[in-house]
């Protein structure tokens, strides 16, 4: 017998009794590697003369490939079993409890800066946004605030370089600046976001939130100011009537100026927005300072506009009763979880399942 035929027989043998994929890799080495026993049989055809290399190649590449199939077949025979077996002796048990899981709650700002930008999209605002490093020329010169006006002291402004030229914004309103020089006059934007001055106590907090307003157009007028914040507060406090009232006030960038305040009343400790004889300040506004409007390259004779600046953390406290501003940004979980919003607003009584 030859010993291709030999070979060939040795090993269909041997690869009849394998059973895992480790010994048919040790074969294929055995037989197919560098010095393995078919290669070894390649190189002898060297020196064959010719008439023996014809009948001998055609003889190896047939045995060669024989082999291989064979060790194809042998291995995809393995890999059956090997998944048969899984789904033997994996069963799912559909009896088993659940697994418990805990979903994420949204914070009370964010819930109030969407429920915000909801209500004043459906007026045709727009929503822009700022960066939180500042330079000094939006934060306050454009607002027209020049350097040693006593309302930069009022800021209590963190700076970040030495020059003081880099900041961290005090208040939305240099979102006035940036979107005004990027467009062109009508503006009808807010902007949310945060803001930052080195204070700190129960009302207090060094990084704290607003919503600045801008209306600028033709014929804006303060009554357009007054309706626009009435139904603001109305959509917001999700009350028919309210008492506002607008009491005259300075910033360096609206002329004239107002701080508005709502009316309230306390019932059982709670706050009732709309009823009673007390008042609490929610928010700046005024109309836009000719100044302002310059600096940002909107002629003040053709356009005017009013705008405002609203504290985001003292409404969400307002209307779901939050008393103390610190906690907002303790991220402590337990907290969240009490105060937070469900993102998929699931009836409560699904609710217990999550926890
Ligand atoms: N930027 C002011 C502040 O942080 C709030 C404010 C007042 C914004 C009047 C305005 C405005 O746009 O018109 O105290």
């Amino acid at each position: 017998m030859s010993d291709i035929i030999k070979i060939k027989e040795e090993y269909l043998n041997k690869l009849s009794e394998v059973s895992d994929l480790k010994q048919i890799n040790q074969i294929k080495s055995e037989l197919f590697g560098k010095s393995g026993k078919i290669s070894n049989e390649f190189k002898k055809i060297g020196s064959l003369n010719s008439e023996e290399r014809k009948g001998i190649s055609s003889q190896l590449n047939a045995t060669k490939s024989e082999l291989q199939n064979f060790i194809e077949k042998k291995i995809k025979d393995i890999e059956i079993n090997e998944i048969n077996s899984k789904l033997k002796n994996e069963k799912v048990d559909v009896t088993l409890p659940e697994r418990s899981f805990s979903r994420g709650k949204i914070h009370p700002v964010s819930q109030v800066i969407d429920e915000i930008s909801s209500i004043f999209s459906e007026i045709g605002f727009s929503v822009e946004e700022g960066p939180d490093v500042e330079n000094e020329y939006n934060n306050f010169t454009a607002l027209n605030t020049p350097e040693n006006h006593p309302a930069r002291d009022m800021h209590d402004t963190f700076y970040l370089d030495k020059n003081k030229e880099i900041l961290l914004r005090t208040h939305t309103s240099p979102v006035q600046v940036r979107t005004m020089l990027q467009g062109k006059p009508p503006f009808k934007i807010i902007a949310p976001g945060r803001t930052y001055r080195s204070d700190s106590d129960q009302t207090h907090a060094p990084m704290f939130h607003q919503v600045e307003g801008l209306h600028i157009d033709k014929n804006i007028n303060m009554s357009h100011l007054k309706g626009c914040l009435n139904y603001f507060i109305k959509e917001f406090f999700e009350v028919d009537k309210i008492r506002m009232r607008f009491r005259p006030s300075h910033f360096p960038f609206t002329e004239p100026s107002a701080e508005v305040d709502i009316g309230y009343e306390l019932k059982d400790g709670k706050i009732i927005i709309g009823e009673g004889d007390k008042w609490l300040e929610i928010l700046g506004c005024g109309m836009v300072h000719p100044n302002v409007l310059r600096n940002v390259k909107v002629d003040p004779s053709k356009f005017q506009g009013y705008a405002f600046g609203i504290g985001i953390d003292r409404l969400a406290m307002l209307k779901y009763g939050i008393n103390d501003l610190r906690a907002f940004f303790e991220t402590d979980y337990r907290w969240l979880s009490h105060f937070g919003f469900d993102p998929l607003d699931v009836p409560s009584s699904y609710r217990g399942l999550s926890r």
